[in-house]
């Protein structure tokens, strides 16, 4: 397994190898008894402790296959002659309790129309986390602005946020916060020094579908917003995305910079409108629309997400009470103010010595043996070469004094994130939509990881 780039994609295709066997409900547990006889780990040569399919993803329904058919058929394919996108807008902005939602291709478009409508540009620098998917670095660099890593927060796998403070300089625009896995970050904090400092908020809140924070769904805390909904997430509809926030002037731009810069207005009633403008164009702009087929597919998906949502909860609460009795195993926090957990992942932290010394990648291999799906999470993102090179661009040098982008490296050291990186273990969501023998056969197999880890050890 050295080598390989663990991702989302690796959940997705642990699922579709399983998408043959079951569409929609639970697996059947493994017989348990079978196992706690078994004296050998399945890498080497045991029974597994489970043999069956967790739930697989995405969950397909004949609700789904009707509205997308019916897309087909209206022949209405672009959100321009269709009511999909514009409904799932609408249905997104109650959830979330937001005063507009506007829909975008992806996540990635949903952050980078983010920091163009707040006009984050060459020569700003964005505070951002290390421990997130490459995405929120990436919208940074194409506006040619610097990312500024504030370290982790070991305990909750959120950006520390009593770091901000020190990565604030007078080139300081925006701060994304990344509400990753769907645990959130400490937002009372976050805002506290962004407003004291007159920076904006971009809550990446991609992997966090109806998380909350003192019982206000994140997406909505910041300035703006940004959602997933790629394959992997919680609300899936293969490729999408979203934009929520209160401040209409402000969707209003985002709106129009992902419709090629047409002009928009924003309604009292929440609906983003083409403006009747004398000129069609009014900024330059681009193309990140969301299409027909991607909207049904949400509006199906949507129908489900507060049902599955409990159950990820009820689950992952269980597991987090079976691990609490396993030395070495420690479950990632919460901070107090998380009043909703979104779970789109389950993470934890390894502890090699209460498992015999043994490496966290070998932890890893065993417990895969043992029918359990998991990985290693990110690596560390401020220190991947292609950072560098895109500091040492031409635009870049041209942008930035010679000494800052020297200086670069050393500022953005992130110790704590490094070790995290090392420890951090991760369950994918789908996981936690089957039930509670499922949690039990989890624990189960660490257990026994653990019992024989001497057998693996040196
Ligand atoms: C934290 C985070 N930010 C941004 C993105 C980008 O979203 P998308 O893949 O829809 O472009 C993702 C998706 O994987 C993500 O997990």
């Amino acid at each position: 397994m050295k080598g390989k780039s663990w991702s989302r994609r690796f959940f997705l295709g642990a699922s579709a190898a399983f998408a043959g066997v079951r569409l929609t409900g639970r697996a059947a547990p493994a017989p348990l008894a079978k196992t706690t006889r078994d004296d050998r780990l399945a890498l080497l040569g045991g029974t597994p402790v489970r043999s069956q399919p967790f739930t697989s993803w995405p969950i397909l329904e004949d609700g789904d296959r009707e509205l997308w058919k019916e897309v087909l058929e209206t022949r209405r394919w672009n959100r321009r002659g269709g009511s999909y996108v514009e409904r799932f807008e609408s249905e997104w902005r109650d959830r979330l309790g937001a005063g507009y939602v506007v829909a975008t291709s992806s996540g990635t478009s949903a952050l980078y129309t983010s920091l163009q409508a707040l006009g984050v540009g060459p020569g700003d620098e964005v505070i951002v986390p290390p421990y997130t998917f490459v995405a929120t670095i990436n919208v940074v660099l194409l506006c040619h602005a610097l990312p500024i890593f504030a370290d982790s927060d070991r305990e909750t796998s959120q950006m520390d946020a009593s770091r901000i403070e020190a990565a604030v300089t007078d080139r300081t625009r925006a701060v994304i916060p990344v509400h990753l896995g769907g645990n959130v970050c400490d937002m009372d904090r976050i805002l506290k020094i962004s407003r004291s400092r007159g920076l904006k908020v971009v809550e990446d809140a991609c992997q966090s579908h109806l998380a909350e924070w003192r019982g206000r769904k994140v997406g909505t805390l910041g300035d703006l917003g940004c959602f997933s909904f790629q394959a992997s997430k919680n609300l899936n509809c293969g490729e999408g995305g979203a934009i929520s926030g209160d401040d209409a002037e402000l969707l209003a731009t985002c709106t129009s910079f992902q419709d090629a810069g047409r002009g928009y207005q924003a309604n009292p009633d929440g609906r983003l409108e083409r403006a009747a403008a004398p000129l069609a164009h009014v900024r330059s702009g681009d193309n990140r629309r969301m299409t027909e087929f991607q909207g049904a597919l949400l509006v199906a998906q949507l129908r489900r997400l507060e049902a599955q949502t409990r159950l990820r909860r009820e689950n992952a609460a269980y597991l987090t009470r079976l691990f609490h009795e396993i030395p070495g195993i420690e479950p990632t926090r919460e901070y107090s103010g998380c009043t909703g957990n979104a779970y789109h992942l389950y993470m934890f932290r390894y502890r090699p010595e209460a498992f015999a010394g043994i490496a966290r990648d070998r932890f890893l291999e065993a417990l895969r043996a043992e029918g359990i799906r998991c990985s290693p999470g990110y690596r560390p993102l401020n220190r991947q070469p292609f950072l560098e090179q895109a500091l040492q661009s031409r635009a870049f040098r041209r942008i930035y004094p010679e000494k800052l982008l020297k200086e670069w490296p050393e500022r953005n050291r992130c110790p704590e994130n490094d070790r995290l990186c090392e420890e951090a273990v991760w369950l994918g969501q789908s996981v936690f939509l089957g039930s509670r023998s499922d949690m039990e056969e989890i624990a189960a197999a660490v257990r026994k990881v653990r019992r024989l880890a001497p057998t693996l050890a040196g």
